[in-house]
């Protein structure tokens, strides 16, 4: 792993990795169907993908066992992709791992396909978004795609003890409208662990523009 950030964030989500089983946090899912659906019907295995705040997820794993070859997970807590690096043989799969704050990250490569579920709406500075979203349009290729979910109006106000800003549809394709052109949609309702029903939305979109030279 490289890149190594510790700040309070980090310390914060580091926190909740080490101590708490992955299955028992709200967000875990056993598979990761919305994103899946939207990343395969818009990409191809061909395609490199990251995972932003990839955490414990199943996404990574399902899109190797699925054929995608070029896939990078980057996560703030060096626990989490721990956690994530034992769905995979680690003897064949090679895996980017790169713990980093997604706030102060940028992307020494460009990717064809970036995933978000569940990080983009812990950014509630506007500082963040905007670094996020130029980072996002500065590592996506030309044509690349864009699936991003988050909470929706009707979700919870809080995760992990942290604030979240909650979207429509229409506000968070506004967020990446200077970028990317929405070309699908999902609303999905999360049953997390102890039972309890969230609302996200997700979009798809394509990076419409090349980056000025
Ligand atoms: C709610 S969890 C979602 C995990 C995963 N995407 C999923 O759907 O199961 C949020 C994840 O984002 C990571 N995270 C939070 N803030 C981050 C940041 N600023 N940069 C990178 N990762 C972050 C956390 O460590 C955690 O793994």
């Amino acid at each position: 792993m490289s890149d190594a950030v510790d700040s309070v964030p980090g310390s914060h989500w580091e926190r909740v990795w080490a101590t708490k089983p992955p299955e028992t946090l709200s967000w875990f899912e056993s598979a990761p169907t919305t994103s899946l659906q939207l990343i395969e019907t818009h990409a191809s295995p061909s395609n490199s993908v990251i995972d932003i705040g990839g955490g414990s997820s199943r996404l990574a794993g399902c899109l190797y066992a699925n054929g995608y070859r070029d896939i990078s997970v980057l996560d703030i807590s060096q626990s989490a992709l721990a956690i994530n690096r034992q769905h995979f043989n680690t003897d064949t799969a090679k895996i980017n791992w790169i713990v980093a704050d997604v706030t102060s990250w940028s992307a020494t490569r460009a990717y064809d396909v970036w995933h978000d579920r569940a990080v983009f709406h812990f950014l509630v500075a506007d500082t963040d978004v905007e670094h996020y979203v130029a980072t996002c349009a500065a590592a996506v290729s030309l044509d690349g795609l864009l699936v991003v979910g988050t909470f929706g109006p009707n979700g919870p106000q809080a995760c992990s003890g942290l604030p979240v800003q909650r979207r429509s549809i229409t506000a968070l394709s506004a967020c990446f409208a200077r970028d990317f052109m929405v070309v699908d949609t999902a609303e999905a309702t999360h049953r997390t662990p102890n039972g309890s029903t969230q609302e996200l939305v997700f979009i798809a979109a394509r990076r419409i523009k090349n980056l000025p030279s």
